[in-house]
């Protein structure tokens, strides 16, 4: 087992641990942590099927009460209608203030939860067991929760972190290939915002980074969960240094909402990312065999590279409510080079539509 520690304000700091086969060991980790009777278990049907026994077991053994609610499948449930369900079903189970409520599943799980578990008596104690490569490497730690609103992406949230996070890598075996490759995305982004080395290695062992071969697997979750929680611990509120994570977002969180969610948050990123570099590659500053080798790296990663068919109207619609907006002015984050970005304001919305529709970018 590899354990990342992630220090948070108020010198608290909670663990990730990442290992093959550690799910079963739930009960016991949230026995040490946990007093209490009862225990909520988010999930969904698919994941709850493969993993909620496992999980159930552990921590009844452990004499906890369990209650599971079980969301829909999909991004279009991460919504205030779920969360209003999920408070009902608290309320129904009598949860108590330090009820600790497990998210058991990807991002849209992970989020959801997490969002639910903060807001909940203004506040339960969230554990992340994070299934899909997505939420290991990224989602399940930082403490970003949120619901999505309209036409826009995680519009409504708060920061929230996890007292645990489980980050088992067996879980990653019963994960469809294509998701695989949308976890790829993320990793893909830390070596393009931080890590020239580790873009190195994955793009020379990117084959048996799909194929999950063990050790390699795990030092990749290791890796990002390290650079991200490096990243997190010194801009937790994401008023600077945390905007780099979201490298390739700005025009992906906007194509997800342009699909109305039928592009995934990987592949929207992947797109996202390349169009980010071409439009640096245009401003004169990113050079052009580093886009090649990214575009070259997401596509072994099984990813896109084109925008795909969505509305232009709706996409800069989404960009025009991004978060990063700030006096009017869309924020992107640009590669300068292979493992270093920067905050740039000036891009003209004119550049970022040229460089969408363009095949090139
Ligand atoms: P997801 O949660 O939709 O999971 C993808 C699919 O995999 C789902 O169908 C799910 O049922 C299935 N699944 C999950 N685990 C499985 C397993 N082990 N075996 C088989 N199937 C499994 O998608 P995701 O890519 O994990 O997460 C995307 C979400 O994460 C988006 O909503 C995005 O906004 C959010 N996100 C949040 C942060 C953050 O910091 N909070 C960061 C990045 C992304
Ligand atoms: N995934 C972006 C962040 O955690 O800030």
């Amino acid at each position: 087992m590899r354990t990342v520690k992630v220090r948070t304000g108020g010198n608290k700091s909670y663990d990730v641990r990442i290992g093959g086969g550690l799910l079963c060991q739930a009960g016991r980790w949230n026995r040490e942590i946990f007093p209490g009777q009862m225990a909520i278990i988010i999930s969904n049907p698919d994941v709850d099927r493969l993993y909620g026994d496992m999980v159930r077991q552990g921590l009844e053994k452990e004499g906890f009460k369990t209650v599971s609610l079980l969301v829909a499948e999909g991004e279009r449930h991460k919504s205030l209608d779920t969360a209003a369900k999920l408070y009902a079903g608290f309320q129904k189970a009598r949860a108590e203030r330090f009820t600790p409520v497990l998210a058991l599943g990807g991002g849209v799980i992970g989020d959801l939860a997490g969002f639910v578990a903060a807001t909940y008596m203004r506040g339960l104690p969230l554990v992340a067991l994070p299934t899909t490569l997505l939420a290991q490497v990224d989602s399940s730690l930082g403490g970003k929760t949120a619901v999505d609103h309209g036409p826009v992406k995680n519009n409504i949230g708060v920061f929230h972190h996890p007292g645990l996070v489980i980050a088992d890598t067996f879980t990653l075996g019963s994960l469809p290939q294509d998701e695989v490759s949308n976890g790829l995305a993320e990793v893909i982004k830390y070596g393009m915002i931080t890590d020239r080395p580790f873009f190195n290695l994955l793009e020379k062992n990117i084959a048996g980074i799909r194929a999950l071969e063990d050790q390699l697997i795990e030092d990749v979750v290791q890796r990002c969960v390290y650079i991200k929680a490096r990243i997190v611990e010194k801009d937790e509120r994401d008023n600077g240094l945390r905007n780099t994570l979201n490298f390739g977002h700005t025009i992906g969180h906007a194509i997800e909402a342009a699909s109305d969610f039928r592009i995934k948050h990987g592949q929207a990123v992947a797109v996202g990312m390349v169009k980010a570099s071409a439009i640096s590659n245009r401003m004169g500053i990113f050079p052009s065999k580093d886009l090649a080798r990214l575009k070259d790296l997401l596509l072994r990663a099984g990813l896109p590279v084109r925008m795909p068919p969505v509305d232009m109207a709706r996409v800069l619609l989404a960009m025009d409510h991004d978060k990063k907006v700030v006096d009017g002015k869309t924020r992107f984050i640009l590669p300068r080079r292979i493992g270093r970005v920067f905050i740039s304001s000036d891009v003209s919305f004119a550049l970022a539509i040229e460089v969408m529709e363009s095949d090139n970018g």
